[in-house]
């Protein structure tokens, strides 16, 4: 009797913990089912992956449910909701909005894709698919590992005693590495090392080792970065060769000594040189003419005399005040705000429709590429690219008051007219700029290809000029952060449409009727 009760209480408790589990209820005689390709992915940080559940038959794909949820690491969050044949984006989490999607050509095929990307290391976890037609449903788990692989050993020996060298080796990655040492006799030395891990703004994890060695022992030094016990990176030193040729300190003192001396003497002749060419320039200005009207230009042939001769009144920062040129950013900003921009910026941006390549509807905001990324935005001729991409400049130079691409937070936006280019991508790009002064172009070539956060605008662009394509495709992998938004007609870029991940599409909504 005892047992029984017991016995019908479990079976109660284990119901209900049941249904609280797998909402909706899943009767047993379901005949709908959900299965599984894989049930384990792994994919790297930044890209995308495909997490499949399939699906039995289905009658009509407007009354299929599919419910994407991430359950492990807890609490659990909503990823993709479909329901009854429509999106729901209400309950998304927002660290997936605009970076979850279910591919719903695939629907067609009884698979339930959902696309995941810009991955993160936080996306790792357990995903669950719920697949409902009607009242009908059953649901499966998959598991995700993000991870990335480690970066290039960056190496470097610093001195630490009078006989001491410490090696230092240093990568980040994910997930945790083992730094192994050893020496050219494949001694373990491991248990001398030191290393010190932290955890980046990415959840990378970063490790620098280190070891201290005798700098006068010949001997060759490997540190070894393994994950799961394979080697994934590594680097050698080789003492003492590795170590500042004949660093003894006498010499590092007499080297010390030269270099400073030849700097002084470098610096003083390029003084007088300057000097001179303002001398020079003072002579063309009246001011200075009337002052000097006198002394003989005669003079300017001996570099050592003029100077002492002339007074030193003409010397009023000439150099500072009259060369240094507006910063390039201020200068864009005032070219930008010049745009043909209203107020109603957001009723005209009101009037666009931005779809992903799958043909889903995105926010406008969608347009703004992340770091480093390229997203190609294609529409049909008279769709309104050049005046968005416009929108977007403006909006960067702050002559409308509200933000909706999140832009100004950028250092600069060059918006280029692809339309008229001619030659090269740099030339290119300085042709749009419409700068007083020559532009420094190394430096320019600098900012774009380094850490400053821009967004390059190339507006109408079409592939065929082979200097541009090719130019533009060695910036695209070389640049370490710029944003570039491409804007073109459909198959005007055969080759950048295969290889940007992001393509979205611009149409112009049709006028409201009534
Ligand atoms: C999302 O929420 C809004 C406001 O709460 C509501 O009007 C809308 O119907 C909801 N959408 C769906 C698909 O449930
Ligand atoms: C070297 O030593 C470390 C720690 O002492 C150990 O974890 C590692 O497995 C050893 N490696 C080899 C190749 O013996
Ligand atoms: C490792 O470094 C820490 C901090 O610098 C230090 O306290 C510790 O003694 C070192 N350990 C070894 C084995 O060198
Ligand atoms: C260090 O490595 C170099 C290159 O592999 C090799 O030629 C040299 O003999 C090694 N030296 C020692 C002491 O192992």
């Amino acid at each position: 009797m005892c047992c029984v009760y017991l016995q019908g209480s479990m079976r109660g408790t284990l119901v209900v913990v049941f249904q609280a589990l797998l909402w909706p209820v899943i009767s047993a005689s379901a005949l709908f089912t959900v299965g599984l390709q894989e049930s384990v992915y792994e994919a790297e940080l930044h890209g995308d992956v495909g997490l499949v559940c399939l699906f039995s038959k289905v009658k009509s794909l407007s009354d299929l449910t599919v419910i994407w949820s991430r359950v492990e690491p807890k609490p659990a969050v909503d990823v993709y909701r479909l329901e009854r044949g429509t999106e729901n984006h209400n309950y998304t989490s927002a660290m997936f909005i605009k970076r979850a999607q279910l591919i719903h050509e695939q629907l067609d095929e009884n698979r339930a894709v959902l696309h995941l990307k810009k991955l993160r290391i936080k996306d790792s976890g357990m995903y669950r698919c719920i697949v409902k037609e009607g009242d009908d449903g059953d649901y499966k788990q998959v598991s995700l590992k993000v991870t990335a692989p480690y970066t290039p050993v960056k190496k470097s020996i610093m001195k630490t005693g009078q006989d001491e060298v410490e090696l230092s080796c240093e990568s980040q990655g994910f997930p945790s590495a083992q730094v192994i040492w050893s020496d050219g006799q494949n001694t373990n030395l491991t248990e001398m090392s030191n290393s010190t891990v932290h955890s980046t703004e990415e959840d990378l994890i970063h490790i620098i080792s280190k070891l201290t060695v005798k700098r006068d022992l010949v001997n060759n030094y490997t540190c070894s970065f393994l994950v799961k016990g394979e080697i994934q990176r590594m680097a050698t030193f080789s003492i003492p060769n590795d170590i500042l040729p004949h660093s003894s300190t006498q010499y590092v003192w007499i080297v010390a000594v030269v270099v400073v001396l030849l700097a002084i003497v470098f610096i003083s002749v390029i003084l007088r040189r300057r000097k001179n060419g303002q001398e020079n320039r003072r002579n063309e200005s009246p001011k200075c003419a009337l002052l000097f009207s006198h002394s003989s230009s005669a003079k300017t042939d001996s570099l050592l005399t003029v100077n002492e001769v002339r007074p030193q009144t003409c010397d009023i920062n000439s150099e500072d005040t009259a060369e240094k040129p507006p910063s390039l950013r201020s200068m864009l900003i005032r070219q930008y705000s010049e745009l043909d921009t209203n107020a109603e910026m957001k009723s005209r941006l009101a009037s666009y429709a931005l779809l992903s390549k799958e043909g889903q509807s995105l926010n406008i905001s969608s347009i703004l590429p992340d770091k480093k990324e390229t997203v190609l935005l294609l529409g049909e001729p008279g769709c309104g690219k050049t005046s968005v991409a416009q929108t977007l400049s403006s909006c960067w130079a702050e002559r409308i008051t509200t933000d909706p691409f999140n832009i100004r937070r950028l250092h600069l936006v060059f918006q280029v007219d692809c339309g008229r280019a001619k030659g090269d991508f740099f030339q290119v790009i300085k042709s749009s700029i419409s700068y007083e002064k020559p532009l420094d172009v190394p430096e320019f070539r600098e900012t774009l290809l380094g850490s400053t956060d821009c967004l390059l605008i190339l507006d109408g662009y079409q592939e065929g000029n082979k200097d541009l394509d090719e130019t533009l495709q060695w910036f695209l992998t070389e640049r370490q952060t710029c944003r570039v938004l491409v804007t073109s007609h459909p198959g005007k870029c055969p080759a950048l449409e295969k290889n940007v991940r992001t393509v979205l599409q611009l149409i112009q909504k049709p006028e409201k009727s009534g």
